[in-house]
């Protein structure tokens, strides 16, 4: 027998002749190993020779599935959209019913859309699915709310033409939502994101390519990683429909909200508005989901991590990397999308983000209860018998508040794209609003009425809605003191 005093490592005589021939064999084995191992690289090198003769992809080649022949992991991980049981604190893919998590919305929406119908988005697979069901889409819609939700929207424009950079040319805006319906059938996919023919990263959406232009950024000067956020800024940004409906982004000026904000008060002499709001008829800019925008403020962004990086990374398969295409919130795979930098455990990154988005929550709280009142407290002014003049400057202040809350709001993420600046504009909204509240006061002081506003039970999305509908319907709850009617000119915008 061989003792191991022996073996390891030299031994003599008879058992040290054994450990010679063992040692032989030990070699041999690990030769062959070795060579095994050799010969799967070099398979695995040839694999990936062999992947580069790919099946050639249609320039417009709208079905994601028509690339899977190609890029089946990437394709298999794009398919796990469809799953939309995920939830997070604030996020996830399950389509949560924002306005009965926040009944306050509705009042802040009140005379549009998105007070009837409000959900959080979920996987990229839903969008075409998502937008024809959603209630905020109209007979009279215009086709450019196609833009952000179908890859048969780059066909479409390159044969209608749809804001290109030479002619200008902008038929595919000039259509209507439901006209171009049959025409679009895949979701977000492949197509948007990637050139078919070298499958580098490209900008596929005129407005983006037009917005950065404006802002003297040349497409040949982005970066390779300016590229990981910019497909994702293609949609994922504030818009407005400009002449013609054309989709325009409002970046002239700067992508923080004051500058927005300049940009609509400068497009005509009353400024901008998307609606009217129907309690205190200010005229309102909606924010969409300037995503892109906050996080442009934010230490990530300073430091160059981009948006694929957190909600793209890498992934490891049979020896080789590749982006995970299943885009969804980074902390459902935090191992890969923050633990790659943060040398933090998954349980503290977790309550780090959990810890931030709970602060920028609170805020926003706060925010929106100040907001609801003052629209309230114009309503009551405007029943108190206030004239146009009077209440143009408190009108001015809630527009000018709530646009920034919503910049925060309508953000997706809960504020974790940038903290500090997302508390910083909602401390602007409360002192825009409490401004407001107070010349309110005065105006109502001024009107005689000195007793609280009776503010209407909102506490529900229900209760809420049926308040809106009042108002709507020019019949709106009496809000001045039990002892005050509403005065003889008072009336509802
Ligand atoms: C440093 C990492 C990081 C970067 C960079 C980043 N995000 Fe996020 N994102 C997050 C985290 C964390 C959340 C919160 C997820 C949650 O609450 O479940 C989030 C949430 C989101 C959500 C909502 C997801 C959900 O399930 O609620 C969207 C949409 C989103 N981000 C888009 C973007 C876009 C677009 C960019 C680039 C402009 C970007 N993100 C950059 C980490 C990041
Ligand atoms: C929302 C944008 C987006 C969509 C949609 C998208 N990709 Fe990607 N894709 C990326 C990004 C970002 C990368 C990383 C590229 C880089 O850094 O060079 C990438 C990388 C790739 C790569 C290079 C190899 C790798 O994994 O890094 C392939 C191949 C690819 N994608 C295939 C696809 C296919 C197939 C689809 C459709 C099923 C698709 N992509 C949809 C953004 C997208
Ligand atoms: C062509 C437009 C478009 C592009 C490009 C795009 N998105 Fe989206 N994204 C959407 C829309 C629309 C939704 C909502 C879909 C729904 O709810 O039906 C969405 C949803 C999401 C969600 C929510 C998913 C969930 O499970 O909660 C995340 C996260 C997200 N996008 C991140 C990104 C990132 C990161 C990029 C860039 C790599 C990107 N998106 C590129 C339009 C786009
Ligand atoms: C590519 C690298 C990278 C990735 C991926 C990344 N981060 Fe970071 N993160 C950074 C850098 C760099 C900083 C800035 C640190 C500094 O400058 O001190 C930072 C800062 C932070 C901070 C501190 C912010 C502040 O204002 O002080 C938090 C919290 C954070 N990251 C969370 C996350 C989470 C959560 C994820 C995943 C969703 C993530 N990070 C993904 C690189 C990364």
């Amino acid at each position: 027998m061989c003792e191991p005093k022996c073996c390891w490592p030299f031994g003599e005589g008879k058992s040290a002749r054994w450990c010679g021939c063992g040692l032989v064999i030990l070699l041999g084995v690990g030769t062959f190993l070795l060579g095994l191992l050799a010969a799967s690289i070099l398979e695995r090198r040839q694999e990936a020779q062999v992947r580069q003769e790919l099946q050639p992809i249609a320039a417009w080649q709208s079905d994601s599935q028509a690339w899977a022949i190609n890029y089946p992991r990437q394709y298999h991980a794009y398919r796990q959209m469809h799953q939309t049981e995920s939830r997070t604190r604030y996020g996830g893919s399950y389509p949560r019913d924002l306005l009965e998590e926040t009944p306050t919305n509705v009042i802040l929406f009140a005379g549009m859309a998105f007070s009837l119908d409000y959900k959080q988005a979920r996987g990229h697979v839903y969008s075409v699915e998502d937008v024809l069901h959603t209630q905020r889409i109209t007979p009279k819609t215009p086709a450019t709310c196609w833009t952000c939700k179908s890859t048969d929207v780059p066909r479409l424009m390159a044969e209608l033409g749809g804001g290109d950079l030479e002619t200008g040319a902008k038929p595919f805006y000039a259509k209507n939502f439901h006209e171009l319906k049959p025409q679009m059938v895949h979701p977000i996919g492949c197509l948007d994101c990637h050139d078919p023919a070298t499958m580098q990263l490209r900008i596929s959406r005129p407005a983006l390519l037009q917005a950065l232009k404006r802002r003297g950024i040349q497409p040949e000067s982005i970066s390779h990683q300016q590229m990981r956020s910019l497909v994702c800024a293609q949609c994922h940004v504030e818009y407005y429909f400009g002449p013609e409906n054309e989709l325009t982004f409002p970046w002239d000026r700067g992508l923080e909200p004051g500058q927005m904000e300049a940009y609509y008060d400068g497009l005509s002499p009353e400024g901008f508005s998307d609606w009217t709001h129907a309690i205190s008829g200010a005229r309102m800019v909606k924010m969409q989901h300037p995503d892109y925008e906050l996080y442009q403020t934010g230490v990530h962004a300073y430091r160059n991590v981009s948006c694929a990086d957190c909600h793209m990374p890498y992934r490891t398969e049979g020896g080789q990397k590749y982006t995970d295409h299943h885009v969804q919130s980074p902390l459902l795979n935090i191992a890969n999308s923050c633990a790659v930098c943060h040398r933090w455990s998954e349980k503290e990154i977790q309550d780090r983000v959990e810890g931030i988005q709970d602060r920028v929550r609170s805020a926003r709280d706060r925010a929106e209860r100040v907001l609801a009142e003052a629209h309230f407290d114009i309503a009551a002014a405007v029943q108190a018998g206030a004239d146009e003049n009077q209440l143009q400057e408190v009108r001015r202040l809630v527009r000018q508040a709530q646009l920034r809350w919503d910049y925060v709001a309508a953000s997706n993420g809960m504020g974790f794209h940038s903290p500090q600046f997302a508390v910083q504009v909602l401390a602007e909204t409360i002192d825009l609003a409490g401004q407001c509240r107070v010349q309110c006061a005065q105006i109502l002081a001024r009107q005689g009425v000195l007793g609280p506003i009776r503010y209407p039970d909102i506490s529900t999305k229900e209760k809420a809605q049926a308040v809106v509908k009042a108002f709507r319907e020019k019949t709106p709850p009496n809000l001045l003191p039990e002892q005050k009617q509403p005065g003889p000119s008072a009336k509802t915008p």
